[in-house]
C-alpha cells in the first residue's frame, strides 16, 4: 500500500517529449510512497491502487516542487540605500567603488549574531517556500574568510533544521575583495587563500556542494577564477560561475572548461560562449531581478542559448544588492516579459533546469518514479498562468518528500 495517492489532477511531469516540451499528462494520478513518486499514470490506471491517504485535487495542476538555483540568502544587513543611490543614478561599479556593494553586506553579516543572521534567512527561505520552492542552492560570499565564509554556510545548514525544503550550499570566496584587502600582492594572496585554504577546508568538511565565483572588472579575472576551479577540482568539488553580467570577461568559456554546472546572469555572452557552454553541458542561469534592479539595457542572448541548445534555468537571485527578490512565480514572469522567454520556458527553468544547474536532475525537477516527491499543487485553469501574473500567490498546496509543508 502506497502512502498517498494524488489524484484528479493535470500533472507536468517536466519529462519532455516530442511535441510536449513539459511532459504535460492530462486527468493523471500521481502514486508516493517513502517521500519518493513510485507511479505517475492515468487516473482511472491508477485508481485500482490502495493509499493510506488519498488526495483528489478537484482538477488542479502539479508541477515539481520549484528549485531556486542561484540564491544569496544567508547575510546580515539591507542595502536598501543603495536602491536610493541607483534611483538617483549610480552605477553598481560607482556603488562598489564607494565602498558600497558586496564589501558593506560582508561588513553587514560579521556584525550579526549568528542568531540575527539565521533568522533573517529563515524569514527569507519561508518567503520561497510560499512560493512553491521546494529545493534552494545558498551562495556564501558575504565572509571572505575562512571562519566567516564557513560561517555563512554553516547557518545555511542550519535553517535546514525543521524546514520542508532542499538547501544546497555553494562556496563564493571569490565574489570580492576583502574590505582590508589592497590590490598587488595582497590581492595574489587572498586569491592563493581561497585557493589553498578555503576550498580544502570546506571540502573536508562538506559544507558546501560546489564552488562559484565572479569573473568580472569589479570582482576577479578569468586568470584568478581559474585558480579557484582548479582547486575546486583538486578538492572534487564542482564549479559555476557569475560570468558576463556587467560586460563579456569570456567567463562561460571558462567555465565551461572546467565543465560548470552552470554560468550565470550571461546578458554580455558572444555565440562562443554558449557554444561552449553546450558542449560542457553547462547550464545558462538567467537572473531577470538582478536585470531589473539594475536597471541594465543589454538582455541575455536568449535566442543563442535556445540555437546553441544550452538549458535555460532562471532564479531569484535573491540578495541585498542586486536582487532583493523573494517571489519566484515574479522571477517567472520577469523571465518572460524582461527576457522573451515563453511560460514553458520559465516553468522548465525553474524546475528541471534549475535541478541540472544544480547537478540534481537524478533527484529532483520532474515528476517521475523515483524522483522525490516535492510537488506544488497550482489552482490555475492553464499552466502559463505560473508565467503570467506579475507575481501570484504561491502554490495551494506544496508537498515535501511526500508530507504536506
Ligand atoms: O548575483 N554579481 C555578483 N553577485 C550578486 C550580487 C551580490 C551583491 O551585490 O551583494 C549577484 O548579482
Ligand atoms: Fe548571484
Amino acid at each position: 500500500m502506497w502512502d498517498r495517492l494524488i489524484t484528479d489532477c493535470h500533472v507536468a511531469t517536466m519529462v519532455a517529449s516530442p511535441g510536449n516540451p513539459l511532459g504535460l499528462f492530462p486527468n493523471a494520478a500521481i502514486g508516493i510512497d517513502g517521500g519518493k513518486i513510485v507511479r505517475v499514470g492515468k487516473r482511472t490506471e491508477l485508481a485500482g491502487f490502495k493509499a493510506k491517504e488519498v488526495i483528489a485535487c478537484g482538477g488542479a495542476w502539479i508541477t515539481p516542487g520549484l528549485v531556486d538555483c542561484h540564491t544569496h540568502l544567508v547575510f546580515g544587513g539591507t542595502r536598501a540605500n543603495e536602491h536610493a543611490m541607483r534611483r538617483a543614478g549610480a552605477t553598481y561599479e560607482e556603488i562598489a567603488k564607494a565602498g558600497g556593494g558586496i564589501v558593506s553586506t560582508v561588513k553587514a553579516s560579521k556584525a550579526a549574531s549568528d542568531e540575527e543572521l539565521q533568522t533573517s534567512a529563515r524569514r527569507r527561505l519561508h518567503a520561497l517556500l510560499a512560493g512553491g520552492v521546494t529545493t534552494v542552492e545558498i551562495k556564501s560570499g558575504y565572509g571572505l574568510d575562512t571562519a566567516s565564509e564557513v560561517r555563512l554556510l554553516n547557518a545555511a545548514r542550519e535553517i535546514q533544521q525543521g524546514e520542508p525544503v532542499r538547501i544546497v550550499s555553494t562556496l563564493l570566496a571569490a565574489h570580492a575583495l576583502p574590505p582590508d584587502v589592497k590590490e598587488g600582492a595582497a590581492r595574489d594572496a587572498y586569491v592563493k587563500m581561497i585557493a589553498e585554504e578555503m576550498i580544502p577546508a570546506v571540502a573536508k568538511a562538506g559544507l558546501a556542494s560546489s564552488v562559484d565565483a565572479f569573473c568580472e572588472t569589479i570582482a576577479f579575472t578569468p586568470a584568478e577564477v581559474s585558480q579557484v576551479f582548479t582547486a575546486a577540482r583538486a578538492n572534487g568539488l564542482p564549479v559555476r560561475l557569475h560570468a558576463e553580467q556587467l560586460s563579456n570577461q569570456k567567463g562561460a568559456e571558462l567555465a565551461a572548461r572546467y565543465k560548470a554546472l552552470s554560468a550565470d546572469h550571461l546578458e554580455h555572452l558572444d555565440a562562443a560562449g554558449a557554444r561552449a557552454m553546450a558542449a560542457a553541458g553547462t547550464v545558462a542561469v538567467l537572473l531577470p531581478g538582478a536585470f531589473y534592479a539594475l536597471n541594465e539595457k543589454k538582455k541575455p542572448p536568449v535566442q543563442l542559448l535556445r540555437d546553441a541548445g544550452v538549458p535555460i534555468a532562471i532564479a531569484s537571485d535573491c540578495n541585498p544588492g542586486t536582487s532583493p527578490l523573494l517571489n519566484p512565480q515574479l522571477v517567472m514572469n520577469m523571465a518572460c516579459t524582461l527576457f522573451g522567454l515563453t511560460p514553458e520556458e520559465a516553468i522548465a527553468g525553474m524546475t528541471i533546469n534549475a535541478a541540472r544547474a544544480l547537478g540534481l536532475a537524478h533527484e529532483v525537477g520532474t515528476i517521475e518514479a523515483g524522483k522525490a516527491a516535492d510537488l506544488c499543487v497550482w489552482r490555475v485553469s492553464e499552466l502559463s498562468e505560473l508565467g503570467y501574473w506579475i507575481g501570484m500567490p504561491g502554490p495551494e498546496r506544496r508537498i515535501f518528500g511526500g508530507e504536506d509543508g
